[in-house]
């Protein structure tokens, strides 16, 4: 028999959310946190630089495709939590290539469950209580909603539509599954679209405010009217917490702000911050470089989460606002530039050809923009 000690294991930590997590548990002094990351074109240790010499934080590079890793990485480290960020997350990268998402969200998730599995049958009765699985997952998986219909809650059947929303709600599924039949103390979590420092710039706000610096075309697809429910990732990492911490187990919580936006809203109100913080800009009025493009192929026309059962049971509530959180945003990105230059060299200038190259300009709709434009001025 085995205890749990006080770290915990945290996948996928060099990403966009779990690297902000893991900045957030540590500043709170929460305990130690052992990060398992393959490092793959999103992960990037830049993220943690200031942690990295914490005597609280480890850092192991790696796949949780790798059974025996992930295995010995339980025994030597004993968590009492694993947080499973670790995914492919990009739906136009599932499009182009779901093979990886699969893998990743699938048989990764698999791999884990497994090895938590045994990890937990080998725990005392004092660490099985204390041992939590807590997968992170999205609000895609449920699928598209009308204009008019309701949020999605706990109970919306699941219709992923996605190659990545297929993969994840298949991960869904498994965690599900491992709770019920073997009795793993796990909880999942299905959030909305998050935004924040560190997201990497093939996601639509950063995308926006990395392109709009450069003077490059600011890319709309279809007719920029799909609605998302915006959530700042310091929320998200925070409600993480509160489910960790006083989650049922086997349940599924929503999380999300309540800031559903059109993608035209939120891309207006990027260029009006642009505007602002950077007035000496050549490229202003920012908005005029927006750019109408071919649509994604089954694009989901609207999101939205309702967090009630979060918010009822458990008390989280988000902190920011949507223009809070934007205007922190943007300014992280103004003031991070190495950072974005970093991340955009190399693999990451051939995704961008490879995914917009073919789009061309849907000239119709440009004229659109500038009435947008005008109207947001
Ligand atoms: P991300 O793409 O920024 O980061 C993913 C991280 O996982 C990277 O550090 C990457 O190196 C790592 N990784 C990928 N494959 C791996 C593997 N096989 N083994 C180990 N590490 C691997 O993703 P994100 O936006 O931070 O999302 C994190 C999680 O949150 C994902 O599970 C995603 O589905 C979920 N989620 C994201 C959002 C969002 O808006 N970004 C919303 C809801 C849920
Ligand atoms: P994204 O950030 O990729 O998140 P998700 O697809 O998981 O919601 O996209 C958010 C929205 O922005 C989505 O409706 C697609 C749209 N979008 C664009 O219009 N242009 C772009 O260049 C990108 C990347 C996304």
């Amino acid at each position: 028999m085995i205890e749990c000690s006080d770290c915990i294991l945290v996948t996928g930590g060099a990403g966009f959310i779990g690297s902000n997590f893991v900045l957030d548990w540590l500043a709170a002094g929460l305990g130690p946190v052992v990060n398992l990351d393959k490092l793959t074109y999103a992960g990037n240790p830049a993220n943690l630089t200031s942690i990295a010499q914490s005597a609280e934080y480890t850092f192991v590079q790696g796949d949780i495709c790798d059974a025996e890793l992930v295995t010995s990485l339980m025994q030597k480290y004993q968590p009492r939590a694993v947080i499973h960020f670790a995914a492919e997350s990009h739906v136009d990268r599932s499009i182009a290539g779901p093979e990886a998402f699969l893998r990743t969200n699938i048989n990764g998730t698999f791999t884990l469950l497994q090895a938590a599995r045994a990890y937990y049958d080998a725990l005392t009765k004092e660490g099985q209580g204390r041992f939590r699985f807590l997968h992170v997952s999205t609000d895609e998986v449920y699928g598209t909603l009308t204009p008019e219909a309701p949020a999605f809650h706990e109970e919306t059947p699941y219709a992923p539509n996605s190659p990545y929303a297929a993969s994840k709600a298949s991960s869904d599924h498994l965690v599900r599954a491992w709770v019920h039949t073997y009795g793993l103390p796990a909880i999942i979590t299905n959030c909305s679209n998050n935004y924040g420092p560190y997201q990497f710039p093939e996601k639509l706000i950063p995308l926006m405010i990395a392109n709009a610096l450069q003077g490059k075309s600011l890319p709309v697809y279809g007719d920029g009217q799909q609605v998302r429910d915006w959530l700042y990732v310091g929320d998200h990492a925070s409600a993480l917490r509160t489910v960790l911490e006083r989650g049922r187990l086997g349940e599924t919580y929503n999380v999300g702000g309540g800031n559903q936006r059109s993608n035209l809203e939120v891309v207006t109100t990027v260029c009006a911050l642009l505007d602002e913080l950077v007035p000496q800009s050549t490229f202003k009025p920012h908005l005029q470089l927006v750019k109408y493009v071919t649509d994604r192929p089954g694009h989901d026309r609207r999101y939205a989460i309702d967090a009630r059962k979060l918010e009822g049971e458990l008390g989280w509530r988000a902190q920011e606002s949507f223009e809070t959180g934007l205007r922190k945003t943007v300014e992280w990105y103004l003031g991070n530039a190495e950072w974005i230059e970093n991340v955009t060299s190399g693999a990451y200038q051939q995704w961008m050809a490879q995914n917009y190259s073919g789009r061309g300009h849907k000239a119709s709709e440009q004229r659109t923009t500038t009435e947008a434009g005008e109207g947001a001025r």
